[in-house]
């Protein structure tokens, strides 16, 4: 990769080679659905984005409003917004192994958190897969005790950062 990576929103289009830079960074094990992903940009395009490189698609972020339930179901297309959003919650964010280390998924993060600190919500909550966590630890989250929908993995931790004081 020599280009400088560079960010813009995602729109429907990009779904296809979303979906080729999650099975890159997952492997077959862990592959959510275009339906799934599409329904979160559908319901919060202001806070997905993606990163391009050479004219490729190198990562991307998903994020959405949330209540302070502890995590929406995986595999299931959100119904709706909750009609207060009291954090920003991160569902997924993936660089494909050959941009890693260039600071992409840090400068991808930093939309989110922007959009959700412009939002005025209290502050960000995702779930790490137990790999991640030293990777969410670096961009300020720490863990929250919690009982994950199934479907997460034994390993997975719900994990939070605060926005304002
Ligand atoms: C985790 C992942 C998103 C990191 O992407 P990346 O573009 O290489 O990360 P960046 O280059 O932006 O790194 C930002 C910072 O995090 C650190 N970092 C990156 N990966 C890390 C890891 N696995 N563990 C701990 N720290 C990590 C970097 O050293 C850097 O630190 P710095 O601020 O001191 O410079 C990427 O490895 C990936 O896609 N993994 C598979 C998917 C995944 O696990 N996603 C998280 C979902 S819960």
């Amino acid at each position: 990769m020599t280009a400088r990576p560079v960010l813009r929103p995602l729109c429907a289009a990009d779904l296809p080679d979303v979906l080729a830079i999650q099975r890159a960074a997952y492997g077959d094990g862990y592959q959510e659905s275009a339906a799934v992903l599409g329904r979160k940009l559908e319901l919060a395009p202001q806070a997905c984005w993606l990163a391009q490189a050479d004219g490729a698609a190198v990562g991307y972020v998903f994020a959405h409003p949330w209540d302070d339930a502890d995590a929406p179901p995986l595999h299931a297309p959100l119904r709706a917004l909750p009609a207060r959003a009291g954090h920003g919650f991160v569902h997924d964010l993936a660089v494909v192994p050959a941009a890693r280390g260039l600071g992409v998924a840090a400068a991808l993060f930093g939309r989110v958190r922007d959009w959700s600190a412009a939002a005025g919500h209290r502050g960000l909550r995702l779930v790490a897969l137990a790999d991640a966590v030293p990777f969410w630890a670096r961009q300020g989250f720490a863990a929250l005790p919690a009982v994950l929908p199934a479907g997460y993995g034994e390993d997975a931790c719900l994990m939070e950062r605060a926005l304002r004081d």
